[in-house]
């Protein structure tokens, strides 16, 4: 599997040109993408600057000798990782940085998503991530349970209690069933008041799909 996501972070490299603003997705296949941009930069000495979407990618990115900045500029291109995958969307936020993902993704010119095979989801599941205030988590919960959902707050693993994201919320896993409108989905639960974001990805460039061979684009 780690081929697979390395192809993929190798398919999105020839998007990146010299003077670019970058945005960094969170997880392991960006992880790999971040690092190869660091060896891209060095190699063809080109000069880029990185905006990262959590405390994680911003560690990957001074690791790899990425610039890092803000959203003070425009954001040229955007290169994130997703769960899942489904026919006009992407499900994102299983490592919790869901918010800033979005802030920075949506912002760039181009969105492009990276993903193993695995993650092409024909007939597979994944739950809708929502990012809240902590403050209102039982209420947002009670209109998620309303609009069909079952949302489970997420628990730490190497921490007693709630997850706390980057931007010191909680996050509710919620299973449902996601309807074809998906888009308009994503606009609906953000206009649950305690909602700050949520994983459904409906505005993207281009997807990247890495096996153990190579890659190609959807
Ligand atoms: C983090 C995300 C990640 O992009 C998603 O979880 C994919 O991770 P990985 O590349 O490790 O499979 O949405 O919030």
């Amino acid at each position: 599997m780690s081929a697979a996501k390395k192809n993929a972070a190798i398919g999105a490299l020839k998007f990146i040109e010299d003077g670019m603003v970058v945005g960094l997705g969170s997880g392991t296949t960006t992880g790999h993408f971040t690092r190869l941009l660091g060896e891209k930069m060095k190699k063809e000495r080109i000069s880029v600057v990185g905006v990262p979407t959590s405390y994680d990618s911003e560690m990957q990115a001074k690791k790899a000798g990425i610039p890092l900045i803000g959203l003070e500029r425009e954001v040229d291109v955007a290169i994130d990782g997703a769960d899942l995958i489904k026919d006009g969307y992407v499900l994102k936020g299983g490592g919790g940085a869901l918010t800033r993902e979005k802030v920075v993704d949506y912002a760039a010119e181009k969105f492009i998503v990276i993903a193993d095979e695995g993650k092409i989801g024909n007939g597979k599941t994944y739950p809708v991530v929502v990012e809240v205030v902590p403050f209102a988590r039982e209420s947002v919960a009670r209109a998620l349970e309303k609009m069909g959902f079952e949302p489970e707050l997420r628990v730490g693993g190497k921490k007693l209690g709630p997850v706390v994201t980057d931007n010191g919320n909680f996050l509710l896993d919620c299973t449902g069933k996601i309807p074809k409108d998906a888009a308009r989905l994503e606009r609906e639960l953000n206009s649950i008041p305690g909602v700050v974001e949520n994983g459904i990805f409906s505005r993207y460039f281009k997807i990247v799909i890495g096996n153990e061979k190579g890659s190609y684009e959807l």
